[in-house]
């Protein structure tokens, strides 16, 4: 198993060098400067079913976190190696892929040093099968997850969701990515009415901080929150695991599953060009209409899918995906060189503008793909919930998010803490209870300097407006990551299902925060795991 993994790695970038070699003779002499040394976007491993069938409705599939993975880091000024945490020693993070309605075993064994989990980030599972930090796996042992997937194709994830851990052991290298497929963006992708196959590529993005080159070693530095208010901030953002990576493309649409996988940090993501794009899906799944934009911001944890056309460039030309600037907090531009913690190594704020990666138009090829306007109104994932119907519509909830000076929180050390409704994170206190089989309405406030991508586990929630203004554009898809900016109050509506039962979380997903108490309980149904 693990042998066949490795064995499509290498043969995959082996078929990106020989395109490289291939093209690169004809035209280096003008364009080589800055292109010959980014290095190629490296193809996530999707994993392969361990019944050997895949579309029996079935699928099984093995992840151990391991420590100490040797993973060499390209970069546009060289190459270093970093030892990782990755699951299955694969230098990669690796891809599911899976089809609404398979029943999952999902075995997880745990060679850390430490205890963790699998948390399965943005599905519609039982609470004991969600990988929060009430259940934890403890180091040498496993355990096995299994559910059914029932929700709409849509770009997923998921993570370590260990008590106080969460941060270091995502930041280490432990994600992976989750794509499920249904029958709508299956017969989108027959029809040729998205981009799929080779034109379809998840693009990782995540932030690190290294260690000084010691003997070809960089080490990942990793720092909590006691040292930085805004999480835990690198000045390396890679993509697929590659700094600043090109990726050759030809002259049609291309489809990019675009993760913000970051501890902390926010992007506002567009192309150096201004040209616009279109967004197709969001964290939940794709939307009832593709919107057109020219940048989108993307919360830590958040998703969309977009649609990019090459199709009016000419071979030779470059483009860059980037990081625009951008203000992160209520003191205007204080984080594009004013924040206290500038200064700090290693460190880029949130809102500095960076390069992302480069697409190299290298081939000339007519593009087929005719995108799609609208999708069927019957399909489950074109409804919008009706907030008058909410079961508690007239007194919605709320969680409002704050940080403090001073008492610490749980690191201590008189620092910042960070709350919601005033109370940080207690693992043997359930904060909120939720009917079974209800329709909420909850407003998300934050009170606080700086912006905070809320998260909540379970199902997929629809945004019903920001500030009083309805929402529009991608705002009106599925999600289950929200950046909430600072003073700013968001209404959302989820519907929770009979398969909803018990403890989850709703945090903040800068890891930091989450790790010192922005985060609590809520109980769907009347049993949970925690206090009965
Ligand atoms: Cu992605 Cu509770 O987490
Ligand atoms: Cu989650
Ligand atoms: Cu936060």
């Amino acid at each position: 198993m693990k042998e066949k993994k490795v064995v499509k790695v290498i043969s995959v970038s082996l078929l990106i060098g020989l395109v490289l070699v291939g093209c690169g003779d004809t035209n280096n002499l003008n364009t080589k400067s800055n292109k010959s040394k980014s290095s190629s976007l490296h193809i996530l491993p999707i994993m392969s079913d361990e019944d050997g069938n895949l579309n029996d409705g079935k699928a099984t599939y093995t992840l151990t976190a391991n420590k100490n993975v040797d993973v060499i880091i390209d970069t546009p000024n060289g190459s270093w190696k970093t030892p990782m945490w990755r699951y299955n020693n694969n230098p990669l993070p690796l891809v599911i892929k899976a089809s609404r309605g398979d029943k999952m075993t999902l075995n997880f064994k745990n060679k850390l040093e430490a205890d963790s989990t699998i948390h399965w980030h943005g599905f519609k599972v039982p609470a004991k099968e969600d990988g929060g930090p009430d259940f934890p796996v403890k180091p040498n042992e496993s355990k096995t997850y299994k559910f059914i997937l029932d929700q709409p194709a849509s770009p997923l994830w998921f993570h370590p969701h260990p008590d106080m851990q969460t941060g270091k052991q995502v930041y280490m290298g432990l994600a992976g990515v989750f794509i499920i497929e249904d029958n709508i963006s299956k017969e989108l992708e027959r029809t040729k009415q998205i981009p799929s196959g080779e034109k379809d590529i998840t693009l990782l993005v995540q932030d690190r901080r290294f260690s000084t080159l010691n003997d070809g070693v960089r080490k990942l530095q990793y720092m909590t929150q006691d040292m930085d208010s805004d999480g835990m901030l690198g000045d390396v953002v890679l993509v697929n695991g590659s700094q600043f990576p090109n990726l050759n493309v030809s002259t049609t649409q291309y489809r990019f599953r675009l993760y913000n996988v970051s501890n902390a940090k926010n992007y506002d993501f567009s192309f150096d060009d201004g040209r616009e794009f279109t967004i197709i899906g969001t964290d939940g799944g794709l939307l009832k209409n593709p919107v057109k934009v020219e940048h989108i911001e993307l919360g830590a944890a958040e998703r969309v899918e977009i649609v990019v056309d090459f199709s009016n460039d000419v071979m030779g030309d470059s483009l860059k995906l980037i990081s625009r600037a951008f203000a992160d907090d209520n003191m205007g531009m204080g984080n594009m060189g004013g924040n206290n913690n500038s200064s700090m190594e290693g460190r880029s704020p949130n809102g500095t503008a960076v390069d992302i990666m480069q697409f190299d138009v290298t081939q000339k090829e007519k593009d087929e793909v005719k995108l799609y306007e609208t999708l069927s109104v019957e399909a489950e994932i074109s409804k919008r919930l009706e907030p008058s119907l909410a079961d508690n519509a007239g007194s919605e909830r709320e969680f409002v998010m704050t940080m403090k000076m001073g008492n610490g929180g749980m690191n201590g050390g008189g620092g910042m803490s960070f709350v919601i409704n005033g109370k940080a994170f207690d693992a043997n206190r359930v904060d909120e209870f939720i009917k079974s089989n209800s329709t909420e309405i909850w407003t998300i406030k934050n009170n606080s300097p700086m912006a905070h991508p809320f998260h909540a586990h379970a199902i997929q929630y629809q945004i019903i407006d920001r500030d009083g203004v309805p929402a529009s554009g991608a705002d009106l898809g599925w999600k289950d990551t929200f950046l909430v900016k600072p003073q700013e109050s968001i209404r959302i509506i989820g519907k929770f299902e009979s398969i909803n039962q018990g403890d989850y979380m709703y945090h903040c997903h800068i890891l930091e925060h989450e790790d010192a108490g922005m985060m609590g309980y809520f109980r769907v149904g009347s049993t949970g795991h925690i206090g009965n």
